[in-house]
């Protein structure tokens, strides 16, 4: 049972749903167990193949909780490990879309942005306000934001603390696309689906791939990616993916 999180699956996609919308979904401890053993439940889930992690309609999420870091020292921060949890989300192997209205400032902004895509509701503002509270980022914000948007704005946001609107976001390379608030979920729900038709094990190795690139030089992701390639030839799916277009079929992929 959860108390923050709730799940709902839509054929192949689940919709994880953040519910803590008084504190406009700030991201308690508990929470945050409970998220990642609903993302780690859908990611062991062989009937789901994609997740959409959204919010409120106010607030996807408006950052860690400050209440419960408030009175906390640098060495209490540090045995609470809460970002092993994050860790964890990082770990999640399916396609993981973030749908975003509201409110995402630091630790929402950084989980939209530990997200593999995201799409934005018009109302979205994205932001790294920690600096007001005599603080920075720590899930993740300064290296996430400079692989996206590139040093120089990344610099300017985690210094000003001052968010960005959703087609600011856009602009910055920051979300994939910006939709009315009223259809946010349903364009992450449909994107997800779509990836859903194709294979699971090339979409999961593609994401492998794709992380791989932030995190090493060109010529050993390269040789990551042929490793990968090679490895989807061990597939069902890559037999019936390549018949079904010579016999001028759809495919009908198994994820195996
Ligand atoms: N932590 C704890 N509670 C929060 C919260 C947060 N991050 N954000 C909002 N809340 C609570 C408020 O305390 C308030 O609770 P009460 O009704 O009990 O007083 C409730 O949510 C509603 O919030 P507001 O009254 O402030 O709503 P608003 O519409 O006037 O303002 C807001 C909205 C601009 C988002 C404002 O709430 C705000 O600035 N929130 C904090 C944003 C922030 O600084 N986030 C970064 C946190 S640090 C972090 O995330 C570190 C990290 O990297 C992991």
């Amino acid at each position: 049972m959860s108390t923050y999180i709730q799940r709902e699956d839509r054929g192949a996609v689940s919709v994880v749903r953040i519910c803590r919308e008084k504190q406009l979904n700030a991201l308690n401890l508990a929470l945050m167990d409970e998220l990642v053993a609903t993302l780690e439940a859908c990611d062991a889930d062989d009937s789901i193949r994609a997740i959409v992690l959204t919010g409120g309609e106010k607030a996807f999420a408006a950052g860690a909780d400050i209440a419960e870091m408030a009175d906390q020292t640098a060495i209490g921060m540090k045995k609470l490990g809460q970002f092993r949890v994050w860790d964890r989300i990082r770990g999640i192997t399916k396609p993981l879309i973030a749908a975003v209205t509201g409110y995402a400032l630091g630790g929402g902004c950084e989980l939209a942005m530990t997200c593999d895509l995201i799409i934005a509701g018009q109302s979205a503002r994205f932001g790294q306000p920690e600096v007001k509270l005599g603080v920075m980022p720590g899930a993740g914000g300064t290296q996430w934001l400079t692989r996206a948007v590139g040093k120089a704005r990344a610099l300017e946001l985690l210094w000003t603390g001052d968010p960005v609107t959703a087609d600011e976001a856009y602009r910055l390379g920051l979300v994939n696309r910006v939709v009315p608030d009223a259809r946010c979920l349903e364009e992450a729900v449909a994107l997800a689906q779509r990836i859903a038709e194709r294979p699971p094990v090339a979409v999961q190795m593609i994401k492998e791939a794709v992380y791989q690139a932030l995190d090493t030089t060109l010529q050993d992701g390269m040789e990551a990616e042929r490793n990968l390639f090679y490895l989807l030839f061990a597939t069902e799916d890559q037999r019936e993916g390549m018949r079904a277009f010579m016999e001028k079929r759809p495919p009908e992929f198994k994820g195996r």
